[in-house]
C-alpha cells in the first residue's frame, strides 16, 4: 500500500474478552478527538464479506474443517481489504477492526489443532490475501478462558466457535500470547480482567504514546 495515510488498529482476544465494549469506547474517544475513523469487523466488514460471515458462523461446530474455514475467512478478508480497509487508509481515515488475521492464526491454527493446516500454511495464505500489509497496532485483550466464556454465555446464545470445548479456548489464549511475543512492536497485551473503564484507559495510554493523540 504505497499511499497509506490512516492508521490501522485491530483488537483481538478470546471469547468474552470485551472487545465490543472497548471498540464502542474507542469510537467515542476518536469522535471526541475529531479523528476520522471507520469501525469494522471480521469476519465481515464489506458486503461480500458479511455474506461469507453468515455462512461461516451458522450451523454445527463441525460444519467446516480448518482448511475450508481458513479459505472462507481469507476470501472474506480479501474483500474487506480491497473494498473497505485500503480505500479508507488511503484517504487518511483510521480503521479499527474487531478481529483480523491474528484470529485466523489463533482459531484455525492453534484452536482447531486438527493438523490439516500448518501455521506456515496460514502465514502463506495471509501473504496471498494481503501481501506484506499488517496492522500498525494490535491490542490483545487477555482474559482466562473460563471467565471469558462465562461472560459470553451471559450475553447470548453461543455461535459455532464459542461452542468449542475449553481446551480449544485455552489454545486460543496461548496463540494470542505467542503472536504477541513474536511481534512485540505491533502487539500490546491488555489485561481484560478489569473494569471496562480501566481496560479503556490502558488502551488509550498506548494510543497516546504511539500516535501522539491527546
Ligand atoms: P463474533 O460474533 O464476531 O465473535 P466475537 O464477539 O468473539 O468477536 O464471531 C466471530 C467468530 O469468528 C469468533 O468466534 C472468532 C472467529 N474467527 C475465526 O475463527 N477466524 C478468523 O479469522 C476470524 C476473523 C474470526
Amino acid at each position: 500500500m504505497p499511499n497509506k495515510k490512516g492508521v490501522f488498529i485491530t483488537l483481538e482476544g478470546g471469547e468474552g474478552c470485551g472487545k465490543s465494549t472497548q471498540i464502542k469506547m474507542l469510537d467515542a474517544y476518536l469522535k471526541e478527538q475529531g479523528i476520522p475513523h471507520h469501525i469494522t469487523r471480521e469476519p465481515g466488514g464489506s458486503s461480500a464479506a458479511e455474506e461469507i460471515r453468515k455462512i461461516i458462523l451458522s450451523g454445527s461446530v463441525d460444519k467446516w474443517d480448518s482448511v475450508s474455514e481458513t479459505l472462507l475467512f481469507s476470501a472474506a478478508r480479501r474483500s474487506h481489504l480491497t473494498e473497505v480497509i485500503w480505500p479508507n487508509l488511503e484517504k487518511g481515515v483510521w480503521v479499527i477492526s474487531d478481529r483480523y488475521a491474528d484470529s485466523t492464526m489463533a482459531y484455525q491454527g492453534y484452536g482447531r489443532n486438527d493438523h490439516l493446516l500448518s501455521r506456515a500454511d496460514i502465514e502463506t495464505l495471509y501473504r496471498i490475501t494481503a501481501g506484506d500489509f499488517k496492522p500498525d497496532l494490535t491490542f490483545i485483550l487477555d482474559i482466562e478462558p473460563q471467565k471469558g466464556l462465562e461472560r459470553a454465555q451471559k450475553r447470548a446464545n453461543l455461535d459455532r466457535m464459542e461452542e468449542q470445548k475449553l481446551a480449544f479456548h485455552e489454545n486460543l489464549r496461548q496463540a494470542f500470547l505467542d503472536i504477541a511475543s513474536r511481534e512485540p512492536m505491533r502487539c500490546v497485551i491488555i489485561n481484560a480482567d478489569q473494569t471496562p473503564e480501566l481496560v479503556h484507559k490502558d488502551i488509550l495510554d498506548v494510543l497516546k504514546e504511539r500516535f501522539h493523540v491527546c
